[in-house]
């Protein structure tokens, strides 16, 4: 390892002031593997003399931030959920917005798209003719904002998770990569989103996907994501979380609900409208 105790104290820094992500000690390794592309390309010896750079050029800080996001995602990821979100949330929502037949999605921390993509498909395939639908995709990255605009994959992602036939219907080969269609794209849209900042102007939310970075945070940027996330959620909504995360002991203003193993978390209200459909089992309410 090259990477120096300041110099590493000073990206986990920069790091932290910028997402709230947390790099502990003991992560030098990856803070090394991710700045030395970006200290090659800019000519330095070494990781400490990027660092060096650093210090004295913050137009080089969004990189360096971009490169130390941890983006890890894939088409479907953990399956379960999309599985509850097709089986559960989505007929209860096309009940309960019958009048306006406008659903309103968000991927939050979208990573490279594949999240927002997913959902799209699952739109594009269940949503009844006259519906319409808008999957909001942000990220702290601006690199992956770019690559959700784009909507191109190489092989190795395709292979993670998507299923031939979707493969098939909604992509097409350009060059080495495949691109997703039109249709998808005009269904996403990204916007530059910091969750442990004060949210912009951001509409209400039927389903929000908040999965895997949760666990990249202290607990109480994990409670004040929580708790303006709940802000943004329509009473009869739902969150979802990734597999290792949850609201319990976090957020009381919360119910929780089991599907199979997906929890699904909810807006706590003192009377839900449950004619919608039928409740999924209560695992813990906090309410
Ligand atoms: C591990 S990926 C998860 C992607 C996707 N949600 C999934 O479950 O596959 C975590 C994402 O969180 C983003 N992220 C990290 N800190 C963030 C912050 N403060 N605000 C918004 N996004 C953040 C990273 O840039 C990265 O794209």
């Amino acid at each position: 390892m090259t990477i120096s105790a300041p110099a590493f104290e000073y990206v986990s820094t920069l790091v932290r002031r910028e997402t709230a992500v947390i790099y502990d000690l003991g992560k030098e390794y990856l803070a090394e593997a991710r700045l030395l592309p970006l200290a090659r390309e800019a000519g330095c010896a070494d990781v400490d003399a990027y660092v060096a750079r650093l210090r004295t050029d913050p137009t080089e800080h969004r990189r360096a931030v971009d490169a130390l996001t941890i983006n890890e995602t894939s088409w479907f990821r953990d399956n379960a959920p999309y599985q509850v979100f097709t089986g559960q949330m989505l007929p209860a929502l096309l009940t309960a917005r019958a009048t306006t037949r406008h659903l309103s999605l968000w991927s939050a921390a979208c990573s490279s798209g594949q999240e927002a993509y997913s959902l799209a498909m699952l739109l594009d395939q269940h949503l009844p003719a006259g519906w319409t639908a808008e999957i909001l995709a942000t990220d702290v990255s601006t690199a992956m904002l770019d690559r959700v605009r784009a909507g191109r994959y190489g092989q190795v992602e395709m292979n993670r998770g998507l299923p031939a036939t979707s493969l098939v219907r909604y992509f097409s080969r350009v060059g080495s990569e495949w691109e997703v269609s039109d249709d998808l794209k005009r269904m996403v849209r990204t916007q530059h989103l910091n969750l442990a900042a004060p949210f912009p102007p951001l509409p209400t939310f039927d389903v929000v996907f908040l999965r895997n970075v949760l666990i990249y945070f202290d607990l109480p940027t994990k409670r004040d994501i929580l708790r303006r996330v709940r802000d943004r959620i329509a009473p009869d909504g739902y969150l979802l979380l990734g597999s290792s995360e949850t609201t319990l002991d976090m957020d009381e203003h919360w119910t929780r609900e089991l599907s199979g193993r997906v929890q699904v978390h909810r807006p706590a209200v003192a009377e839900r409208v449950t004619t919608t459909s039928p409740r999924l089992t209560a695992a813990t309410t906090g309410a």
